[in-house]
């Protein structure tokens, strides 16, 4: 992502929509996007998102995401799990269905008109699908007007819980996905690309909810120098963002400082095989509150079971397949900790 801002350079500044549909108003500035999308609150249908991210492929992202979903099925909250991978669509095999036959591009490309035309049962009680396209339609390609359309739709499908499985990579709207979850996890594997990939998703939601926040308007310039290593100002990292915004206006400095309070993204760690796997999640919370200020919640860690490839061979959940095995229960676990601990959390 770095060196680019996609949004605000591929795109005009205004869009001009012809027809108001579908809540999407005549006109809206994507750079601004979440001011186009109704605040969380009680009255929504959904009861909260959750999304699933991580900077590579192969983190365990999908058997992450499809886990949370069946765990929360079976706790009898109605699920809504949505595959945002749309290159590489696969949420519907770690779920034990085959490819659906609608999928989320018929929803984008304006196939159907209405997201709930894209969703198909997965024969588990309370849990649906929204698949990915097959298309060869990168979620990076997809446009402001079909993500607001997509956004706003996702607070008021009938769901309990909304489980998005986000697809590799850092693109702006990978970003823009997880960062309008209510709670967004991030995948690693303890192994350094991607320690190194994660460390790199982190930063890119880092700096693209504070390029959001309409309470740094003003700086906005001075976040987008940040986001592009070979800036002029030698902005390196968030400190230097900090002194460059705080030489230029104390009072956005302020509301920086706030901004970072509300970032806390949730870590889990996939695949630990040792005790020092394990710890890899404690190094990389401590090192995001050195670096970014930014408090970073240790969810749970999953061991490294062949019962995941065995499940998937038999193209069957693993929660449905092993429901004694050891992951299962380390997952359930991590499903109540976010339950009881996040219940009240909205995007903020
Ligand atoms: N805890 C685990 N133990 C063993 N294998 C795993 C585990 N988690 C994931 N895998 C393996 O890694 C592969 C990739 O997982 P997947 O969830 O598809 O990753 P992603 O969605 O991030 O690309 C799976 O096919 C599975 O075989
Ligand atoms: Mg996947």
């Amino acid at each position: 992502m770095e060196g680019t801002i996609e949004d605000s350079s591929e795109y005009p500044a205004h869009v001009a929509i012809e027809e108001p549909r579908d809540g999407v108003s005549v006109e809206f500035d994507p750079r601004n996007l979440f001011d186009h999308l109704p605040p969380p609150s009680t009255s929504s249908r959904v009861k909260q998102i959750w999304a699933v991210g991580g900077g590579k492929g192969g983190v365990g992202k999908s058997l992450i995401a499809s886990s949370l979903g069946i765990s929360l099925a079976r706790l009898n909250q109605k699920v809504l799990a949505i595959d945002l991978d749309l290159g590489g669509a696969n949420l519907h095999t770690a779920l034990g269905v085959d490819l659906p036959k609608q999928s989320l591009s018929d929803f984008l490309t304006e196939r159907t008109r209405e997201l709930e035309d894209c969703i198909s049962p997965t024969g588990i009680p309370n849990l649906s699908l929204i698949s990915g396209a097959q298309d060869a339609v990168g979620v990076a390609n997809v446009g402001p007007k079909e993500k607001l359309k997509l956004l706003q739709k996702l607070r008021n499908v009938d769901a309990d819980y909304v489980i998005i499985d986000l697809g590799a990579g850092t693109s702006y709207n990978t970003m823009d996905f997880f960062l309008y979850a209510d709670v967004g996890v991030i995948a690693l594997l303890p192994e350094p690309t991607s320690i190194e990939n994660a460390y790199r998703f982190i930063k890119a939601a880092y700096y693209r909810r504070l390029w959001h926040s309409p309470s740094l308007r003003d700086v906005r310039h001075l976040i987008e120098m940040a986001m592009d290593p070979r800036n002029k100002l030698g902005i390196k990292s968030p400190s230097d963002l900090f002194r460059e915004v705080n030489q230029a206006n104390p009072g956005s400095a302020m509301a920086l400082k706030r901004e970072i309070e509300k970032f806390r993204p949730k870590l889990v760690v996939n695949q630990a095989r040792t005790q020092t796997d394990v710890d890899i999640g404690f190094s990389v919370k401590t090192v995001c509150k050195k670096y970014f200020g930014t408090e970073m919640d240790y969810v749970g860690y999953l061991d490294y079971d062949s019962a995941v490839w065995q499940a998937v061979r038999r193209k069957r959940p693993l929660m449905l397949e092993f429901p004694n095995s050891r992951l299962v229960s380390s997952l359930d676990r991590i499903v109540t900790f976010m339950l009881k601990r996040y219940a009240n959390q909205k995007i903020p």
